[in-house]
């Protein structure tokens, strides 16, 4: 009984500590999906958003935050399914989705309450609009290898 007790808990700890201490997102695997939405911005790694969200994006890609981002429809089913398979909320207890409520559905990451408080305490409101920045969702202008997984290096 305490043994298992014991060892639950270690479990818990390590588990949180593993992905609170290493903010290493895995590579974007599926050649399509890195092609297809590596091709305007960089490709987000599906753990930052929960599975309902990459479902909703790949519904909507004609109006893709005011642009035209269609592929064909086997190319839609075959990046969905990877983008919902590693989603954040899927065997993933991803710290970025902390304080979404089950009832929304986030299109973008930039708009995660968590996401929200990691930037607006260590930035200056003005840097989105700076040059080399120019958006939120230009994640490489300040985290350089995001596109490979890091972010904790700044
Ligand atoms: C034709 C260009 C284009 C393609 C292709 C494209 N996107 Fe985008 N995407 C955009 C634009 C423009 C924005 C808004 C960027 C901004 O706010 O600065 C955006 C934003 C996003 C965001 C929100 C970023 C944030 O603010 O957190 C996500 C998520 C996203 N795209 C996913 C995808 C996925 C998944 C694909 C592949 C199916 C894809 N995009 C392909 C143009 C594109
Ligand atoms: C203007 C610069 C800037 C941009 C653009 C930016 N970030 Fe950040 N980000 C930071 C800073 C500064 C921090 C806090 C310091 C740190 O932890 O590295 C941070 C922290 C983070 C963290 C937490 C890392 C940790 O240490 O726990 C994540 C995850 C993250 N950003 C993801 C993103 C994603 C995804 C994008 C694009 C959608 C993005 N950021 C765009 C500057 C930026």
């Amino acid at each position: 009984m305490r043994f298992s007790f014991i060892a639950v808990s270690l479990g818990v700890l390590f588990g949180a500590s593993a992905q609170a201490d290493d903010d290493v997102y895995p590579v974007v695997s599926d050649p399509l999906t890195a092609s297809a939405c590596g091709e305007c911005h960089m490709a987000f790694q599906p753990q930052m958003l929960p599975a309902r969200s990459w479902k909703a994006i790949m519904q909507g890609l004609d109006n893709h935050f005011g642009e035209d981002a269609t592929v064909d429809t086997m190319a839609v089913s075959k990046i969905e399914s990877y983008l919902v398979a590693n989603a954040g909320d899927v065997g993933w207890d991803n710290e970025i989705l902390r304080g979404v409520s089950s009832s929304s559905t986030p299109l973008r990451i930039s708009e995660l309450p968590k996401w929200i408080d990691e930037h607006d305490e260590e930035l200056p409101a003005n840097v989105w609009s700076r040059a080399d920045v120019g958006s939120k969702a230009n994640c490489r202008a300040c985290h350089r290898a995001a596109d490979k997984g890091y972010y904790d290096d700044d």
